[in-house]
């Protein structure tokens, strides 16, 4: 992956459907990269803070993911949890679409 500063070059924007997220792996972080039905990309952990689950192998509907371990959801816009069993956010990460590419930043 092409670094740039702090940002990272994770995907093309092609390579994420639309409604859809992909996970990613930069170094030691699994990123989920979510890409709106209205063309918005966001950036948050992929981890559940629950438990162990990678969120892109659960279900996504508009701004709203669901862990598929035990139904935890979060908004993808913010990483904010949306309610029981979920008591921490998502640490999410700054996104920015350049020329079809998708970049996070990855603070140091
Ligand atoms: S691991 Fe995600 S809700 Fe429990």
């Amino acid at each position: 992956m092409a670094l740039t500063g702090n940002w990272v070059r994770v995907a093309a924007i092609d390579e994420i459907a639309a409604g859809s997220a992909l996970g990613v792996t930069v170094g030691d972080l699994n990123l989920a990269i979510y890409h709106l039905d209205d063309g918005r990309v966001f950036c948050t952990d992929n981890i559940c803070t629950h438990a162990f689950a990678l969120l892109t192998d659960g279900w996504m509907e508009g701004t709203t993911i669901e862990c598929p371990l035990h139904a935890g959801q979060f908004d993808v816009c913010t990483g904010k949890g949306l309610g029981a069993p979920i008591e921490e956010d998502l640490k999410s990460f700054p996104v920015r679409v350049e020329g079809g590419e998708i970049m996070v930043e990855i603070a140091n």
